[in-house]
C-alpha cells in the first residue's frame, strides 16, 4: 500500500435479482439440482467498496445488515480472496458492504456482493478481466454470481452458472413483499422440493424452460409475462413458510397481472403495468398484510458496476 497517500478504493454497485421461471430437475451426484431458469435483475442495490489495505477485512452495514457475517466466511470476502489467489495478487483489501437487497430472501444477496467484489478488486487491481474472464471465480463461489457480472435478464442452465442473454425489451414494474422475519435457507428449499415430490412420485424429468416467458418478455407484455411467470420451488417455499401463501393471494387480489416467490425464497415479487399501479399495490399490501416491509423497483438493471473509483490512472491513460 502506498504510504501518506489516500487510501486507494474502487466502489460497486450491484442489484438483486428474481426468478421470473425456475424449473428444477433431478439432483446430481454433486448435491445441486439441474436448472432451466430465467433470471432478471430488480433495481434494489447493495454497495461494496473495497479498498487497498495490509489485510483481508469485510464491514458490513446498512439496511438489511442484520445476520451477514462480517468475518472470513463473508462470501464477498471469500471472492476478493479468489481472484487474488488466481492472478497471483500481494496484498489484501478492506471491504465494505452496504447492504439493502433482503438477506436470505431468495434475491441473491450474498452472490451479489460476491459479484460486486469480483469486479471491485479487478479495478482496484488494475487486472482490466472482462466479464467472461470473471466467470469461471464467480462459478466457483456460487451458482447466481456469474448472473450478478452480467445483470438483465438471462436464461440460466446447468445448476444456475451457465447463461444465455433473453431479448428483454422496456421495464417491468415490481412489488416486493419482504419478510421481516428470519429467511429461509436455499438447500432446505430445495430438499423440501425433493420431499414433496418424492412423496407424491413424481418423476423428475430434464429441465426444459417453458417458452412462453422468453416469447413474452419479447414484447414485455405484463398480462403475459405475468402468465408464465413459474417456480417449481414456490410449493416448497410455502410448506416451508406458509404465510407466503396469504401473500401471494394478498397480492393478486389487489390486482397484481402476476406473482411469484423469488428464487428460493421468501420474498414475494408481483407484476404490475406502471409505476402508478406499483405505488397502488403497495400501498394495498402494507394495509392489508400479511405483515412485511414492502419494496418497489423495475427491471432489468446492469449487473455489478463501477460507480466510484479513487484509484491514480494506469500509464495508458491518456484523457
Ligand atoms: O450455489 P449456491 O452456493 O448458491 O447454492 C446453495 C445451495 O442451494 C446448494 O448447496 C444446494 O443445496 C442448492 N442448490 C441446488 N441446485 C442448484 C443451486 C443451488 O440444489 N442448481
Amino acid at each position: 500500500m502506498s504510504q501518506g497517500a489516500e487510501p486507494r478504493g474502487v466502489t460497486v454497485r450491484v442489484p438483486g435479482k428474481i426468478n421470473l421461471e425456475l424449473v428444477v430437475g433431478p439432483l446430481r451426484e454433486d448435491g445441486y439440482h439441474e436448472l432451466a431458469t430465467v433470471f432478471h435483475t430488480v433495481g434494489i442495490y447493495d454497495y461494496v467498496t473495497a479498498i487497498e489495505s495490509d489485510r483481508w477485512s469485510v464491514q458490513v452495514s446498512g439496511a438489511t445488515a442484520e445476520g451477514v457475517p462480517g468475518n472470513s466466511t463473508n462470501l464477498a470476502i471469500r471472492a476478493a480472496k479468489a481472484l487474488a489467489r488466481r492472478y497471483g495478487v500481494e496484498g489484501a483489501v478492506a471491504l465494505g458492504i452496504e447492504k439493502n437487497i433482503p438477506v436470505a430472501g431468495g434475491m441473491a444477496g450474498g452472490s451479489a456482493d460476491a459479484a460486486a467484489a469480483l469486479v471491485a478488486c479487478d479495478a482496484l487491481w488494475d487486472l482490466q478481466l472482462t466479464r467472461d474472464e470473471l466467470e469461471p471465480i464467480a462459478a466457483g463461489l456460487g451458482s447466481d454470481v456469474p448472473f450478478l457480472l452480467h445483470g438483465g435478464t438471462a436464461i440460466g442452465s446447468g445448476r444456475g452458472e451457465r447463461l444465455a442473454p433473453v431479448l428483454a425489451r422496456g421495464e417491468l414494474h415490481w412489488v416486493l413483499w419482504v419478510s421481516n422475519k428470519p429467511g429461509l435457507s436455499t438447500p432446505q428449499v430445495y430438499a423440501e422440493c425433493d420431499r414433496l415430490r418424492a412423496a407424491a412420485g413424481v418423476q423428475v424429468a430434464d429441465p426444459v424452460p417453458s417458452g412462453d416467458l422468453v416469447a413474452a418478455l419479447r414484447t414485455m407484455d405484463t398480462d403475459a409475462v405475468g402468465a408464465a411467470l413459474h417456480n417449481d420451488l414456490q410449493e416448497a417455499a410455502c410448506s416451508l413458510y406458509p404465510v407466503l401463501d396469504d401473500v401471494l393471494e394478498a397480492g393478486l387480489e389487489l390486482g397484481a397481472q402476476g406473482a411469484i416467490v423469488s428464487g428460493s425464497g421468501p420474498t414475494v415479487a408481483f407484476l404490475v403495468g406502471t409505476q402508478a399501479a406499483a405505488i397502488d399495490l403497495s400501498v394495498g399490501l402494507a394495509a392489508r398484510g400479511p405483515d412485511g416491509d414492502i419494496r418497489r423497483a423495475t427491471g432489468p438493471v446492469a449487473g455489478a458496476q463501477v460507480v466510484q473509483s479513487i484509484v491514480p490512472p494506469g500509464p495508458g491513460f491518456t484523457g
